[in-house]
């Protein structure tokens, strides 16, 4: 589901061979499967029945600086059943889950040019803090968009 969803967001955005060549096998070992550690990434699963419906990853802001912002990290659904609430309901239990465990503030970076992506983040209360970062995937070069909000 995580690759589907990056093969069908980042079409056109990322290039075409990188993103047909991606294997499930590779990204499935990212997960460690164990208890999770509070310094540790924590993905919540959207499921229905069996079936992974959606991800959301969350954790400690990476730059070492922010120590009271949490990160949303990643947040999939999958292309079968975008825009049912999936999203939504993924976004709203990240920010809960960062606000319990103590974090005020929340960031995300977003790749430039995924429009539905900021507009949903747009709808959901997030708005851009004007940083921009360059990033590397698979060595091609990349900006991502920062936003932020807070945690009430
Ligand atoms: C962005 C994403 C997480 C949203 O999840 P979703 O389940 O499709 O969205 P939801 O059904 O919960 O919709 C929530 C709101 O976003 C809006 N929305 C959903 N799809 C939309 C679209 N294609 N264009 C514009 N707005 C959209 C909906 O209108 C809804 O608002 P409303 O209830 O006021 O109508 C999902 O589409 C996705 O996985 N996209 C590809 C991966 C990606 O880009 N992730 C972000 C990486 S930073």
């Amino acid at each position: 589901m995580h690759v589907r969803s990056w093969q069908t967001a980042y079409r056109g955005l990322l290039f075409d061979d990188y993103l047909d060549a991606l294997q499930p096998e590779e990204w499935a070992q990212r997960y460690t499967f164990a208890d999770p550690q509070a310094t540790n990434p924590l993905t919540v699963l959207a499921v229905e029945g069996s079936e992974i419906c959606g991800l959301a990853t969350i954790g400690p802001a990476g730059d070492g600086d922010q120590q009271a912002v949490g990160e949303l990290i990643a947040l999939y659904v999958d292309p079968d059943r975008r825009g049912l609430g999936v999203g939504r309901a993924l976004i709203q239990e990240a920010r809960a889950r960062l606000a319990r465990q103590g974090f005020a503030e929340a960031c995300l970076w977003v790749l430039a040019g995924n429009e539905w992506a900021e507009r949903f983040y747009r709808l959901d209360g997030w708005s851009p803090d004007g940083c921009r970062r360059p990033a590397k995937v698979a060595g091609y070069s990349v900006e991502d968009i920062c936003y932020r909000r807070s945690l009430p």
